[in-house]
Protein backbone atom coordinates (compact mmCIF):
# COMPACT_ATOMS: atom_id res chain seq x y z
CA UNK A 1 0.00 0.00 0.00
CA UNK A 2 1.37 3.66 -1.13
CA UNK A 3 1.81 5.62 2.50
CA UNK A 4 1.35 9.17 2.09
CA UNK A 5 4.60 10.86 3.07
CA UNK A 6 4.48 13.82 5.90
CA UNK A 7 6.28 16.76 4.82
CA UNK A 8 8.67 19.93 6.15
CA UNK A 9 6.77 21.19 9.34
CA UNK A 10 5.14 18.23 10.52
CA UNK A 11 6.33 17.64 14.40
CA UNK A 12 6.90 13.56 13.78
CA UNK A 13 10.25 14.93 11.42
CA UNK A 14 11.67 16.41 14.52
CA UNK A 15 11.19 13.50 16.85
CA UNK A 16 13.30 10.78 17.86
CA UNK A 17 12.33 7.55 16.78
CA UNK A 18 12.88 3.63 19.25
CA UNK A 19 15.14 1.30 17.98
CA UNK A 20 13.04 -1.81 16.78
CA UNK A 21 13.13 -4.80 19.13
CA UNK A 22 11.04 -7.55 17.40
CA UNK A 23 10.04 -8.97 14.45
CA UNK A 24 6.23 -9.48 13.23
CA UNK A 25 3.82 -9.45 10.87
CA UNK A 26 3.43 -5.23 11.02
CA UNK A 27 6.92 -4.65 10.86
CA UNK A 28 6.85 -6.35 7.35
CA UNK A 29 4.03 -4.94 6.31
CA UNK A 30 5.71 -1.65 7.25
CA UNK A 31 8.85 -2.22 5.23
CA UNK A 32 6.49 -3.47 2.00
CA UNK A 33 4.29 -0.49 2.21
CA UNK A 34 7.59 1.99 2.51
CA UNK A 35 9.41 0.10 -0.61
CA UNK A 36 5.99 0.56 -2.41
CA UNK A 37 5.98 4.55 -1.15
CA UNK A 38 9.66 4.82 -1.93
CA UNK A 39 9.51 3.39 -5.25
CA UNK A 40 5.91 5.57 -6.00
CA UNK A 41 7.79 8.55 -5.42
CA UNK A 42 10.91 7.46 -7.58
CA UNK A 43 12.66 8.00 -4.15
CA UNK A 44 16.42 5.97 -3.29
CA UNK A 45 15.66 6.15 0.49
CA UNK A 46 12.85 6.31 2.62
CA UNK A 47 12.46 7.04 6.47
CA UNK A 48 9.92 5.79 9.05
CA UNK A 49 8.96 8.88 10.64
CA UNK A 50 8.56 10.50 6.54
CA UNK A 51 5.55 7.93 7.17
CA UNK A 52 4.17 9.01 10.47
CA UNK A 53 5.84 6.31 12.12
CA UNK A 54 8.73 6.03 15.01
CA UNK A 55 10.33 2.70 14.57
CA UNK A 56 14.15 3.08 13.69
CA UNK A 57 14.34 1.67 10.10
CA UNK A 58 14.61 2.85 6.46
CA UNK A 59 14.50 1.70 3.13
CA UNK A 60 16.55 2.09 0.41
CA UNK A 61 16.69 1.27 -3.50
CA UNK A 62 20.20 2.24 -5.54
CA UNK A 63 19.16 0.31 -8.59
CA UNK A 64 18.32 3.24 -10.27
CA UNK A 65 22.44 3.51 -10.12
CA UNK A 66 23.67 0.28 -10.33
CA UNK A 67 25.88 1.24 -13.48
CA UNK A 68 27.56 3.70 -11.62
CA UNK A 69 27.83 1.20 -8.64
CA UNK A 70 29.09 -1.10 -10.23
CA UNK A 71 31.59 0.59 -12.30
CA UNK A 72 32.93 2.41 -9.03
CA UNK A 73 32.88 -1.84 -7.42
CA UNK A 74 35.30 -3.32 -9.92
CA UNK A 75 32.18 -4.32 -12.48
CA UNK A 76 30.82 -6.44 -10.25
CA UNK A 77 27.09 -5.06 -8.32
CA UNK A 78 27.57 -5.18 -4.89
CA UNK A 79 24.35 -7.22 -3.08
CA UNK A 80 23.26 -3.69 -1.63
CA UNK A 81 22.78 -2.38 -4.73
CA UNK A 82 20.45 -4.63 -6.25
CA UNK A 83 17.05 -3.78 -5.17
CA UNK A 84 15.18 -2.02 -2.36
CA UNK A 85 16.28 -3.46 1.08
CA UNK A 86 15.24 -2.43 4.71
CA UNK A 87 18.10 -1.10 7.47
CA UNK A 88 16.68 -1.67 10.76
CA UNK A 89 18.77 0.25 14.07
CA UNK A 90 21.00 1.27 11.72
CA UNK A 91 24.07 3.20 13.03
CA UNK A 92 27.69 4.77 11.96
CA UNK A 93 30.56 2.91 13.54
CA UNK A 94 32.70 5.59 12.61
CA UNK A 95 33.12 7.90 9.97
CA UNK A 96 36.17 9.11 8.07
CA UNK A 97 35.72 12.85 8.31
CA UNK A 98 39.24 13.69 5.79
CA UNK A 99 36.73 12.48 3.11
CA UNK A 100 33.96 15.15 3.41
CA UNK A 101 32.54 15.32 -0.35
CA UNK A 102 29.69 18.01 -1.38
CA UNK A 103 26.79 16.32 -3.17
CA UNK A 104 23.29 17.58 -4.32
CA UNK A 105 20.20 15.80 -1.90
CA UNK A 106 17.06 16.35 -2.24
CA UNK A 107 14.24 15.01 0.10
CA UNK A 108 10.44 13.31 -0.45
CA UNK A 109 9.30 15.44 2.55
CA UNK A 110 10.56 18.69 0.92
CA UNK A 111 9.69 18.38 -2.61
CA UNK A 112 11.60 20.72 -5.00
CA UNK A 113 14.33 21.55 -2.96
CA UNK A 114 17.55 20.35 -3.68
CA UNK A 115 20.76 21.71 -2.23
CA UNK A 116 24.71 20.76 -2.13
CA UNK A 117 25.26 19.35 1.41
CA UNK A 118 29.22 18.08 2.79
CA UNK A 119 29.43 14.49 4.19
CA UNK A 120 32.14 12.41 4.88
CA UNK A 121 32.45 9.78 2.11
CA UNK A 122 33.50 6.82 3.81
CA UNK A 123 31.99 5.41 6.48
CA UNK A 124 31.42 1.88 8.75
CA UNK A 125 27.80 1.34 8.97
CA UNK A 126 25.80 -1.47 10.86
CA UNK A 127 22.26 -2.50 10.94
CA UNK A 128 20.03 -5.37 10.52
CA UNK A 129 18.45 -6.69 7.76
CA UNK A 130 14.81 -6.92 7.21
CA UNK A 131 15.38 -10.81 8.31
CA UNK A 132 16.83 -9.29 11.43
CA UNK A 133 20.50 -10.22 9.93
CA UNK A 134 23.13 -8.23 11.11
CA UNK A 135 25.38 -6.60 8.49
CA UNK A 136 28.20 -4.74 9.25
CA UNK A 137 30.96 -2.96 6.26
CA UNK A 138 32.19 -0.02 5.20
CA UNK A 139 30.25 2.14 2.82
CA UNK A 140 31.16 4.58 0.45
CA UNK A 141 29.95 6.69 -2.86
CA UNK A 142 25.86 6.59 -2.90
CA UNK A 143 25.50 4.12 0.04
CA UNK A 144 27.69 6.59 2.06
CA UNK A 145 25.36 9.44 1.26
CA UNK A 146 21.84 7.79 1.36
CA UNK A 147 22.36 6.40 4.61
CA UNK A 148 23.88 9.25 6.21
CA UNK A 149 20.91 11.44 5.18
CA UNK A 150 17.92 8.31 6.12
CA UNK A 151 20.03 8.00 9.78
CA UNK A 152 19.82 11.64 10.64
CA UNK A 153 15.97 11.44 9.77
CA UNK A 154 15.89 9.05 12.38
CA UNK A 155 17.29 11.09 14.98
CA UNK A 156 14.96 14.09 14.06
CA UNK A 157 17.56 15.89 11.56
CA UNK A 158 16.91 17.29 8.01
CA UNK A 159 19.45 17.45 5.14
CA UNK A 160 18.13 21.69 5.24
CA UNK A 161 20.00 21.72 8.72
CA UNK A 162 23.28 21.51 7.22
CA UNK A 163 22.56 24.69 4.59
CA UNK A 164 24.79 27.99 5.29
CA UNK A 165 23.15 31.20 6.74
CA UNK A 166 23.04 32.20 3.61
CA UNK A 167 21.63 29.23 1.74
CA UNK A 168 18.86 29.55 4.33
CA UNK A 169 18.03 32.97 4.28
CA UNK A 170 17.33 32.07 0.59
CA UNK A 171 15.03 28.93 0.75
CA UNK A 172 13.68 30.52 3.99
CA UNK A 173 10.08 31.33 2.47
CA UNK A 174 9.68 28.22 0.71
CA UNK A 175 10.47 26.48 3.98
CA UNK A 176 7.73 28.74 5.72
CA UNK A 177 5.26 28.19 2.74
CA UNK A 178 5.78 24.54 3.52
CA UNK A 179 4.78 24.52 7.59
CA UNK A 180 2.02 26.47 6.04
CA UNK A 181 0.57 23.57 4.06
CA UNK A 182 1.22 25.20 1.24
CA UNK A 183 3.11 21.93 -0.76
CA UNK A 184 2.98 20.45 -4.22
CA UNK A 185 4.36 16.89 -4.93
CA UNK A 186 3.33 14.36 -7.31
CA UNK A 187 2.58 11.70 -4.49
CA UNK A 188 0.24 11.73 -1.84
CA UNK A 189 1.69 13.69 1.44
CA UNK A 190 0.42 15.03 4.56
CA UNK A 191 1.54 18.53 5.06
CA UNK A 192 1.43 20.00 8.61
CA UNK A 193 -1.93 20.70 10.07
CA UNK A 194 -3.20 18.04 8.26
CA UNK A 195 -3.90 14.06 9.47
CA UNK A 196 -5.16 13.08 6.02
CA UNK A 197 -3.17 12.92 2.77
CA UNK A 198 -4.43 15.64 0.00
NI1 LIG B 1 14.88 12.71 3.24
Amino acid sequence: MILPIYTYGQPILREETEPVKADSAELQQLIDDMIETMDNAQGVGLAAPQVGRRERLFVVDLSSSAEEIADAHGGVLPWWAEGPMALINPEIMSADDTSGIEFEEGCLSIPDIREFVVRPDRLRIRFLDRHFQPHEFDADDMLARVFQHELDHLHGVLFVDYLSPLRRRMLKRRLREMTHGHVEADYPVVPPGETQPV
